[in-house]
């Protein structure tokens, strides 16, 4: 049983190199079944989702060469099946994007209904609505836990409105329509960076995807896809999450290989909050430091442009920390504040009324055993032991390593006292 052992108050400070996107590099796996020719993918973070996503690809029949730590070849030409095995997709809630992609390849597609962090309900009509507006027959209820989704002869382009914004449908009809018959519009689409950066990998195979970034997507079908060599963009979260670090351990990072576009909103927050924060443009870096108490605020989850979802519990250890009272309110989901009652354990005044969460601001936290509940949950325990006073153990950290690549190693080249821990079962319980 794996753990992180936390040494808290240490500043961090140094340089952190920034991964692969996990939002985008999921969903361009999941489209390289789209073309019969090889694709070679740069820039591919380390994470137990994406081991999962090619091993679905080897399942469905893909082949699969490393070419450098992140760098892969994968051959679709010899697909054998359009089913996603249940004990795989099961695990993670990307998997879904193989009903879009096998869907676009074979007409018929196959998954278990997605598994993935647990913050509510987390529904898939919109997904299933973009389907049947291209054609595709899609039951009312799964069979024994799996929904087939099949096209009846071609898919056809149509016009699909979604009724909240998604970024997990808005990608599911867009790998669907690339090789429909004529147009397909997306309208209220997501504008995530990923969703751009699928955009580019499809439009790289010979796709005609016009509007990504803004919230109409047109998608004009084409015969053919070729494979493509491609690399995926920084991971927008992760780097929040050093940023984030940063600032609770009023340290001074440069986190390096960013898009600093992508983190507009993120970078808006911590400088209100006191934090510096200046974007070194030449060097696709942004330095991050805080020696001043932390004010309070008021941060407001959005679809992007917005403040992103993925970074509220990030952001909380901070209000946690911030003088006076600040307030939190998640609008995309609706179970998103579980792990508060951990960050309660290391000394967070926090109480939830609704979807918002109250912070009075406490000058330290300290030190605990905590659970990750989740991947980003897990992402603020660590961020909230780094800055406590005295020991955090994080346990369920395989959540966190869903995600993040080497997170230990990166935050121990920062300065942080951290290291994985292996504690037996029963000993475990009694921690
Ligand atoms: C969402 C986040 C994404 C984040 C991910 C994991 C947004 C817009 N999306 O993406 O940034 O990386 O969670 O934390 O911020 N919905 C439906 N029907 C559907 C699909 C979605 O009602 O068929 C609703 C969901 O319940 C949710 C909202 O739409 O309230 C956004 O969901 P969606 O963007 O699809 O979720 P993810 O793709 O998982």
């Amino acid at each position: 049983m794996e753990k992180y052992r936390i040494c808290g108050g240490k500043p961090l400070v140094g340089t952190v190199d920034i991964s692969g996107a996990k939002n985008a590099v999921l969903p361009i796996l999941a489209a390289v079944v789209l073309t019969k020719e090889v694709c070679c993918i740069e820039n591919i973070p380390n994470i137990s989702d994406v081991s999962l996503s090619l091993d679905i690809l080897s399942s469905l029949g893909a082949k699969i060469r490393r070419l450098d730590s992140h760098t892969l070849e994968i051959d679709p030409s010899h697909l054998v099946t359009h089913v996603v095995p249940h004990d795989l997709s099961q695990h993670m809630r990307a998997s879904y994007y193989y009903l879009g992609s096998l869907l676009g390849r074979f007409g018929v597609a196959r998954s278990s209904l997605p598994g993935g962090c647990n913050f509510g309900v987390r529904p898939i009509d919109l997904h299933l609505k973009g389907f049947r507006a291209l054609g595709a027959e899609v039951p009312d209820l799964p069979d024994n836990g799996m929904i087939e989704v099949k096209a009846n002869g071609e898919l056809v382009g149509n016009s699909v409105y979604l009724d909240q914004v998604s970024v997990g449908a808005t990608v599911n009809i867009m790998l669907a329509a690339v090789r429909a018959k004529g147009l397909t519009v997306i309208e209220n689409a997501a504008k995530e960076p990923h969703i751009v950066d699928l955009a580019n990998f499809l439009n790289s195979m010979g796709a005609d995807v016009r509007g990504a970034g803004t919230d109409v997507i047109k998608i004009r079908g084409v015969d053919y896809l070729r494979g493509a060599n491609y690399s995926i963009i920084p991971d927008q979260i992760e780097a929040g999450t050093y940023m984030a670090a940063a600032v609770a351990t009023r340290g001074n990072v440069l986190v390096r290989g960013v898009i600093p576009k992508h983190l507009e909103s993120i970078t808006a927050k911590l400088e209100e909050m006191g934090a510096t924060v200046e974007e070194l443009e030449d060097e696709d870096a942004i330095r991050v430091s805080c020696d001043k108490p932390l004010r309070h605020c008021t941060v407001k989850t959005m679809p992007h442009p917005g403040f992103p979802t993925d970074m509220q519990p990030q952001i909380a250890v901070l209000l946690a920390l911030a003088e006076g009272t600040s307030f939190l309110t998640e609008n995309i989901w609706d179970n998103r504040f579980k792990y508060l009652s951990e960050l309660r354990r290391m000394g967070a005044d926090v109480t939830v009324n609704g979807n918002t969460a109250v912070f009075q601001g406490v000058a330290q936290l300290k030190g605990a055993p905590v659970r990750a509940n989740d991947l980003r949950a897990g992402a603020a325990m660590v961020i909230a032991g780094l800055s406590a006073k005295g020991v955090t153990i994080v346990d369920d950290i395989c959540y966190i390593e869903r995600g993040y690549e080497d997170i230990v190693e990166k935050l121990q080249a920062l300065g942080a006292d951290i290291e994985r821990i292996y504690v037996a079962p029963s000993t475990a319980q009694a921690m």
